[in-house]
């Protein structure tokens, strides 16, 4: 057992960003000119889904009818339940967030003159699923996650009113007479052991991100646990479309390898699906084949043997790039052939193996085109965030110009709305123990691996009313089994350390997907009932909305 330290109050900090991926960088750099900003990030700092992001930054850079058109691609992969007004920010704002970008340093592909390669210097376009004409920034090929944080680290680190919170965790709001007043953070690394400590803050920015390790398949790294989502719900935060968890249709699909994903670029380079039989299966399932929205295309694998509910089917779907010429793959997608190659595969010689994975929550905290969350004092932005901007399907490569976008209107939301600091008393909590908490041997564990496994059962690409209450009977018992272990870690059960954080945050993430799955009795989008095929734009061109409490509600809403 470790010892936790007596909980007292740190300090007041003007604002207060949880998460340090895109949407929570950029609204630290606006913050940052008007008071001191505390940035917390639960790994090190870098370590988020932005990161990880390969494909690109999608942003209509050539005018007006571009921009018009990214509206409409837009509301089309949305399946009729995009929030235009968010949309319309989106695309219209993006291209100055993106020049903003560049101006800062980020280092888009450019053309380097060579045949194939583009005009020397100029952007280089590319194309993904459900966009019409090419529009997709990219960097060192595949890497745009990784270089869009390097450049926003880079300049957040330069300012002086900009802190990091490295190996920190948001463990629970601080509320007074309605409003967010602080936040209770974990240091669960902290070399002298794990500690918690009270943070005021004018106001607190929730930009944590998904929730993708509620699924047992996913290509979100492990920090991707919807902690910020729980803890705003827990706080008295809406949720809104948490039925909407977008399963990305490729990921690498090797047995003991994690789920590595293989970037939309590759379909909008020419790749083909095909099943076992060697068939382009997608012909049959819609008229832009392998360029369908995401949604179709994972439907499409899951129903051609893989990545349906039963987990352990095993007829192999495959990326088939072995045609594709003119091109050199392994310099467009470095990132991606090097792991490959590590597996012993190579894009221009082999079928690759793919099956859809969890990859990116269109819902999440109900928030206005600010970012302003139902709880005064409390702003949420990027993934962890629904504007309903992505309505029932994200159109790919928007999710990093929507950090950018909503990251900044947020930034200045705050520094519109904040009010007077006001004191945080410190709170007094004792020496302890952390306990189960950190015991490997407590249980933990294994749960969050059984509920990750029931919500791909029951919650994944095709549900219906069974397997959604079957999901919801084992989420109960999980649910219960971690009142009990929580119960017995002792007197410090005020202290949950990381684990018992998360595992919690994961439980209440997945009663809000499934209670809002099993409400929407109709297929659009990423949601799919094989009990109810169809859309349903009379009962269901709305919004769920979702509030925590022993109910757990859901209702729907037109926005
Ligand atoms: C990808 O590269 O396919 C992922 C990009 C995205 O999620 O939009």
């Amino acid at each position: 057992m470790l010892a936790s330290k007596v909980m007292s109050l740190v300090e007041n900090v003007d604002y207060l960003v949880i998460g340090a991926g895109v949407a929570g960088l950029r609204a630290a750099i606006t913050l940052a000119d008007r008071g001191q900003v505390l940035v917390v990030t639960k790994e090190a700092v870098g370590e988020s889904n932005t990161h990880y992001a390969q494909g690109g930054i999608a942003v209509a850079l050539s005018g007006p009818e571009d921009v018009a058109l990214h509206l409409e691609d837009t509301e089309y992969a949305g399946d009729g339940l995009v929030f235009r007004p968010a949309a319309q920010v989106l695309v219209s704002e993006g291209p100055l967030r993106v020049e903003e970008l560049i101006r800062w340093g980020t280092r888009f592909d450019r053309g380097a003159g060579e045949p194939g390669t583009g005009h020397p210097g100029e952007l280089l376009l590319a194309r993904e699923a459900a966009h019409s004409l090419p529009r997709i920034l990219h960097a060192n090929g595949d890497a745009t996650g990784a270089e869009i944080s390097r450049s926003l680290l880079a300049l957040a680190r330069q300012h002086p009113q900009i802190r990091f919170a490295d190996w920190t965790m948001l463990q629970r709001i601080v509320m007074k007479d309605g409003r967010a007043v602080g936040a209770d953070l974990l240091f669960h690394a902290n070399t002298r052991g794990p500690r918690v400590e009270r943070v005021g803050a004018r106001a607190i920015l929730i930009a944590s991100g998904g929730a993708g390790q509620v699924y047992s398949d996913t290509t979100n790294p492990p920090v991707a646990t919807g902690d910020g989502i729980a803890l705003a719900a827990l706080a008295g935060a809406e949720l809104a479309d948490l039925e909407f968890y977008q399963f990305h249709p490729t990921a690498l699909a090797l047995p003991g390898v994690p789920r590595f994903l293989l970037s939309e670029a590759l379909r909008g380079e020419g790749a083909y699906l095909r099943n076992d039989r060697g068939e382009r299966f997608m012909e049959r399932y819609h008229p832009k084949l392998e360029l369908a929205p995401r949604d179709v295309v994972a439907r499409a694998i899951a129903r051609e043997g893989m990545g349906g509910a039963d987990p352990e089917a095993t007829r192999p779907v495959y990326l088939d790039m072995r045609h594709v010429t003119g091109i050199d793959l392994a310099a467009r997608f470095p990132g991606i052939s090097r792991f490959l190659a590590g597996h012993g595969l190579s894009l221009q010689r082999d079928l690759i193996p793919v099956r859809p994975a969890a990859h990116y929550l269109m819902g999440g905290i109900r928030t206005d085109l600010s970012g302003r969350t139902t709880v005064a004092g409390l702003y949420a932005a990027g993934e962890a965030a629904c504007t309903g901007v992505h309505g029932a399907n994200r159109l790919a490569s928007n999710s990093l110009l929507e950090g950018l976008v909503f990251g900044a209107r947020a930034a200045e939301a705050i520094l519109a709305d904040a009010p007077e600091v006001s004191r945080i008393e410190a709170v007094e909590a004792g020496d302890g123990a952390l306990g189960g908490a950190l015991n490997p041997d407590s249980g933990v564990a294994a749960l969050v691996r059984d509920l990750r496994a029931a919500m791909w059962r029951n919650a994944g690409l095709l549900r219906d009313e069974t397997l959604l209450r079957s999901g919801l009977k084992e989420q109960e018992a999980i649910g219960e089994r971690m009142r009990e272990i929580t119960e017995s870690t002792g007197p410090n059960r005020d202290l949950p350390g990381r684990a018992l954080i998360e595992a919690q945050s994961l439980i209440a993430v997945a009663r809000a997907i499934l209670l809002s799955a099993l409400a929407r009795e109709e297929s659009r989008g990423a949601h799919y009932r094989n009990d109810f095929p169809k859309r349903d734009d009379a009962k269901f061109a709305r919004h769920s909305v979702f509030s925590a409490g022993a109910a757990g509600d859901v209702r729907f809403e037109q926005w």
